[in-house]
């Protein structure tokens, strides 16, 4: 009997762009590879930045189970609202240093088992203050230990804050997976003692684009230091991934990354 367990995660989902590809690639996926669970990260679920309830329904009807975010989280200010209702299936960075509504992390119950998923911000190259991310996961795995697999998605601009957050959690969570720079890294493994890492699993959205905005834009922006309006760019779409695979005992065997190009 294949005992084994498969969890997908998937990199920043922007914009329409970014829901058509999730809609176009999703199914097709779930169904290749068996997934037990699916979670994303969902920061620009609206359109650029910020989410929007319906958008995020949208989603999990597509087959999204769980949403991590991000920096970008509160941008579409409906959303401070909504995210505190009950059974919202998102969670926000833990380590926010002003206080806001919803959780940063949450225990969520699942045919595979009590998966704890976290949320934190990196310190470096970010504008919003947090609490350091190193002092706060321990906080948190210090209070929680009924779980089966714990699963952090390390929202950070620095390949180094990331990588030490790997070492730092390495034998004591599942995965520790990164996002926030849109570009998917090539040093997926599992570390020594047994932890899944990746630094980060990139983005669902256009694929010819600056981080998913139109690159004349940004272009630009380098060029004469005058930033244009932000515009998601469209045409050919990227969806990128991991999948985790673990056995009957939580252990994870394998940390794959599966990337789309769709036309
Ligand atoms: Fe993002
Ligand atoms: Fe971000």
């Amino acid at each position: 009997m294949d005992q084994e367990k498969k969890i997908l995660f998937i990199g920043d989902i922007i914009g329409e762009v970014g829901r058509n590809v999730v809609r176009d690639v999703l199914p097709k996926l779930k169904k290749q590879y068996q997934t037990d669970f699916v979670i994303a990260n969902g920061e620009h679920l609206s359109e650029r930045v910020g989410i929007e309830v319906d958008k995020l329904h949208e989603m999990k009807d597509a087959g999204i189970d769980f949403f991590t975010t991000g920096n970008h989280v509160w941008r579409e200010k409906s959303f401070e609202k909504e995210i505190a209702k009950k059974g919202m299936p998102i969670i926000r960075p833990a380590n926010f240093l002003a206080k806001y509504p919803g959780h940063g992390f949450r225990t969520i119950t699942t045919p595979i088992g009590r998966i704890l998923l976290i949320n934190l911000l990196g310190k470096e190259g970010i504008k919003e203050k947090v609490v350091n991310p190193f002092k706060k996961i321990d906080t948190i795995l210090k209070n929680q230990k009924d779980f089966d697999i714990a699963i952090c998605d390390f929202h950070a601009e620095m390949t180094s804050e990331k990588v030490a957050m790997g070492y730092h959690l390495d034998g004591r969570i599942t995965a520790v997976l990164g996002t926030h720079t849109h570009v998917p890294t090539a040093d997926e493994r599992i570390l020594p003692l047994g932890t899944a890492f990746i630094s980060d699993v990139g983005m669902v959205g256009p694929l010819n684009s600056v981080l998913g905005v139109k690159s004349e834009i940004i272009i630009e922006r380098f060029l004469s230091g005058s930033a244009g309006k932000f515009e998601i760019a469209d045409g050919v779409g990227v969806f990128n991934s991991v999948l985790l695979t673990l056995d009957k005992n939580n252990k994870v065997t394998k940390i794959k990354r599966i990337d789309k190009i769709t036309k």
